[in-house]
């Protein structure tokens, strides 16, 4: 494969949909393929998963049941479009992706690490994003971000211990793979942030360029 595959993680409201848009149009207007994608989601039928894991319900969807439809929709999402993007060179942003499953589905909801590596290997094979834009802030602060934004899904009416567990789960994550993360402060006014991005630009063009 020779394209590159970026993923933008983080906690609820902390900017990944705002700064993907931000980011696709500064490799843009230098000339890259930029496919935007999202998790879960990013083909009709995994779209079509992703409003049943984010409906609530009456019934408690079993974190078990949850993990699976998150793996459902990648196995799809990989299938129809991450992968062909990839093989023909271009850039894929991907707003969430496995790291959310360990951030949501592990710490969030308690399930072991080694299970959700069992399926992460068993859909993905051994394709792992080239490069994470983890945006982190403190819960609270995301929080009211998401309120703001409207109704809330099955996720956003969780309590602090679940988002308090999500956040430390990724900064977990990124602090034992430094070399594909990036951490950015999320609460910060959006200008800085967006300067943030643009200070990563020189090395994502680079390695967009192969
Ligand atoms: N740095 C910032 N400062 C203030 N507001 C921001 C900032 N970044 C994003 N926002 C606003 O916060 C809200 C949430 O942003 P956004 O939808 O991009 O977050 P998200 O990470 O995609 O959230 P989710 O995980 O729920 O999809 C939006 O209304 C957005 O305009
Ligand atoms: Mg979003």
């Amino acid at each position: 494969m020779t394209g590159l595959f970026i993923t933008l993680e983080g906690p609820e409201g902390a900017g990944k949909s705002t700064n993907r848009d931000y980011l696709a149009e500064r490799l843009r207007s230098e000339g890259i393929e930029v496919v935007l994608t999202r998790e879960p989601g990013g083909t009709p039928l995994a779209e079509r998963i992703r409003e049943v894991l984010l409906a609530p319900g009456d019934e408690q969807m079993n974190p078990d049941t949850e993990l699976l439809l998150v793996f459902a929709a990648r196995a799809q999402h990989l299938a129809e479009v991450i992968r062909p993007a990839l093989a023909r060179g271009a850039v894929v942003i991907c707003d969430r992706f496995t790291d959310s499953t360990y951030a949501y589905q592990g710490g969030g909801r308690g399930l072991s690490v080694e299970r959700i590596a069992t399926l992460e290997t068993f859909v993905q094979g051994d394709l792992r994003p080239d490069l994470t834009l983890l945006f982190d802030l403190p819960v609270e602060v995301g929080m009211a971000r998401a309120s703001a934004r409207g109704r809330l899904d099955r996720f956003e009416l969780e309590g602090d211990g679940f988002f308090n567990a999500v956040r430390s789960a990724f900064l977990t994550l990124a602090k034992a793979e430094p070399a594909r993360y990036s951490l950015l402060d999320a609460a910060q006014p959006l200008a800085q942030v967006q300067q943030a991005i643009d200070a990563l630009l020189p090395e994502l063009l680079e390695r967009a360029r192969g």
